[in-house]
C-alpha cells in the first residue's frame, strides 16, 4: 500500500489549525491509516516547510505534541495559487516528488471560500490532478467540500452541477462535522440497536420534538465577516440541525451502507414540510443579540461586534415550529432552535412522549375529581408530562430518560426521576475529535458520514421557505435578545397549549 496524501487548500485558515492538524496528528499518533500519509498545506502567504510546522505545533494543544513530532517531517507547505499556471504546475510536481506520489490516493481538502470551489476544482482537473489512473484504484482521488454548501437551493445545485463537470459523485466528500460526532451517530444506533423505542417512535406516543443548538459563542477570532453574510438558519440550522433532525426521525435503513444510511435522511428531509409566507412567519423567530453578560462577563451586541456592518439585521437566533410530512410524524410539533450569545453551549434532542389518556394522579387537594377532569380537558390545566428521552450530544454526551415515580408515603403522588447514560462514565474518555473520524474516513473512502448531493438540495429547500418568508414585505424586523439570555420570548410561544417549553440543558 501506498501512503496517500493530504492537499489542504487555505493551509493558513484557522480551520486548518484549529481543526484539521490536530486531526491529523491525532490519526498519526495512532498510526491510521496503517498505510500513512502525507500532507501539503497550500495557501498564498509565503512560509517555509520548517515555518508551517512552527505554527501548527504551536496551535496545538500539548497532548498532541508527541503525535505532531511523529508527523512533522511529512508536513509541507507550498506557498502558492491555483489560479497560476506556474503554481498549479509547481502543485504538481511537489506532488509527485511527495511520498505515494502518483501511485498513491489524494485527498484534497478546500477549506477555501465557498466561491473558490468550483473554481479552484476546475483547475486541479484541468492539471490532470483529479484523474485517477484506469484499473488503479489505489490511485484515487477525492475531495472533501467544506460548508457553507451553497447560500440557498439554486446555488447549491449550481456548485453540483459544477462539481460534477469534473468529479464523479463518489469522488466529492461533503462535510458536515456534527456527523463526525460520536453522539450523532449513536443516534442511529440508540435508534436502530434497541428495538424497544421503535414501537413509541412514532405519532402515536410522541407529543413534540425538540432540537437545540445553543452556544455561548459570538463573533470572536473576526467571524463576523463569514457570518454577517450567512446567519443563523442557513450556518447552523439548514446543515447541522436538519441532520441532526434527519438522523432521530429517519426510517430505518437496511443496512449500514453509505446508500442505505443516506437514502433515508434524503426521503426524510424531503419530507419537511416547507410552509408559505404567512405560515412561516407564524412558526418561526429570528433575532439578534444585544449586549449582555455571560458567565458574569460583559459581552457587546451583534451590531457592536468587530466586523459587523453598522444596521445589519442577520439573525444570530432561530426558532422554528416545523412539521415532517410522513405516516410516522405527520402532527408532530419539531422545534428547532439555535443561538449564539446564549448562557451556554450545548446540542441536544428531546423527545416529548404523551400523556396517559386517564390523569389519576397528582390532582390538587383543593379540586374535586369533576373540576380536574374539566380542567385537563379544556387545558386550562395541564398534566405534568413525565416522559422524555433527552440525547445530549454536547458538551457532556448523555442520554436520560425520565419518568415519573411513587413517593414515598400514604398519598399516591407521582415524582419525576430520572435513568441516564454518560458517555465519560461508561467509557472513561472524551469522545474523539469529529474531525478526525471524518478525515479517516474520506481516506478509507467511506462517505456514510459526509452528505450526498440531494440531502443539501433538501435540506435548502426547507430553509429556503424561512428565508423567503422573512424577505417578504408581511415579514417583522428581527425580534431582539440578551447577550446571556434564553433567546427573545416570542420563541416560547411556537409551543401550543400544554406542551411546556424549551428544555435547558
Ligand atoms: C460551524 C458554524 O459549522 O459550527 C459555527 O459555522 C459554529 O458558527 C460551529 O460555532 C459549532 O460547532 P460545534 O462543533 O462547536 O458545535
Amino acid at each position: 500500500m501506498h501512503p496517500s496524501q493530504v492537499v489542504v487548500f487555505g493551509a493558513s485558515g484557522d480551520l486548518t489549525l484549529r481543526k484539521l492538524m490536530p486531526a491529523l496528528a491525532s490519526l498519526a499518533g495512532k498510526g491510521r491509516p496503517a498505510a500513512g500519509f502525507s500532507v501539503l498545506g497550500v495557501a498564498r502567504r509565503e512560509k517555509s516547510d520548517d515555518g508551517f510546522r512552527r505554527e501548527i505545533r504551536e496551535a496545538l494543544p500539548d497532548e498532541l505534541h508527541a503525535a505532531f513530532d511523529g508527523l512533522a517531517d511529512r508536513v509541507h507547505y507550498l506557498p502558492g495559487d491555483v489560479g497560476v499556471p506556474e503554481d498549479l504546475e509547481r502543485l504538481s510536481a511537489r506532488l509527485d516528488e511527495l511520498p505515494g506520489g502518483r501511485e498513491g490516493g489524494r485527498l484534497y481538502y478546500l477549506s477555501l471560500r465557498p466561491d473558490l470551489f468550483a473554481p479552484t476544482v476546475a483547475l486541479l482537473s484541468g492539471a490532470g490532478l483529479l484523474q485517477m489512473r484506469e484499473g488503479e484504484k489505489q490511485t484515487w482521488r477525492r475531495v472533501i467540500v467544506e460548508k457553507p454548501f451553497g447560500h440557498d437551493y439554486g446555488s447549491a445545485e449550481a456548485l453540483n452541477r459544477q462539481l460534477h463537470e469534473s468529479l464523479r459523485e463518489d469522488q466529492i466528500y461533503r462535510i458536515d462535522h456534527y456527523l463526525g460526532k460520536e453522539t450523532v451517530q449513536n443516534l442511529l444506533g440508540f435508534r436502530f440497536h434497541n428495538a424497544i423505542f421503535e414501537p413509541v417512535w412514532n405519532r402515536h406516543h410522541v407529543e413534540h420534538i425538540q432540537i437545540t443548538v445553543a452556544e455561548d459563542l459570538g463573533m470572536e477570532r473576526g467571524r463576523a465577516g463569514y457570518y454577517d453574510g450567512t446567519g443563523a438558519l442557513r450556518d447552523m440550522l439548514q446543515n447541522h440541525m436538519l441532520q441532526v433532525l434527519a438522523l432521530a426521525t429517519m426510517e430505518p435503513p437496511t443496512s449500514l451502507e453509505a446508500d442505505a444510511v443516506r437514502s433515508q435522511k434524503i426521503n426524510l428531509l424531503r419530507s419537511l414540510h416547507p410552509p408559505g409566507v404567512p405560515a412561516a412567519l407564524r412558526q418561526s423567530v429570528r433575532a439578534q443579540y444585544v449586549a449582555g453578560e455571560i458567565g458574569g462577563k460583559a459581552v457587546p451586541g451583534y451590531l457592536e461586534e468587530e466586523g459587523v456592518p453598522g444596521g445589519s439585521t442577520t439573525e444570530t437566533y432561530v426558532a422554528i415550529r416545523a412539521e415532517i410530512d410522513s405516516w410516522r410524524w405527520a402532527g408532530v410539533p419539531i422545534l428547532l432552535r439555535h443561538g449564539k450569545r446564549l448562557p451556554r453551549k450545548f446540542t441536544e434532542v428531546r423527545v416529548q412522549f404523551r400523556v396517559p389518556p386517564l390523569q389519576l394522579f397528582n390532582r390538587p387537594a383543593d379540586m374535586d375529581q369533576d373540576e380536574y377532569r374539566a380542567k385537563l380537558r379544556d387545558g386550562s390545566l395541564c398534566q405534568t408530562r413525565p416522559n422524555v428521552l433527552t440525547l445530549t450530544i454536547q458538551p457532556r454526551e448523555a442520554i436520560h430518560l425520565s419518568f415519573g415515580v411513587k413517593a414515598p408515603g400514604s398519598a399516591m403522588t407521582m415524582v419525576p426521576s430520572t435513568m441516564s447514560f454518560d458517555y465519560r462514565e461508561r467509557f472513561g474518555s472524551n469522545t474523539a475529535p469529529a474531525y478526525e473520524r471524518l478525515l479517516l474516513d474520506a481516506l478509507s473512502g467511506d462517505p456514510t458520514l459526509f452528505l450526498h448531493a440531494d440531502e443539501i438540495a433538501a435540506s435548502w429547500r426547507f430553509a429556503d421557505a424561512y428565508r423567503r418568508a422573512w424577505a417578504s414585505s408581511e415579514a417583522p424586523p428581527p425580534a431582539t435578545y440578551t447577550a446571556g439570555s434564553w433567546g427573545p420570548e416570542a420563541a416560547d410561544e411556537l409551543f401550543h397549549g400544554c406542551e411546556g417549553g424549551w428544555g435547558q440543558g
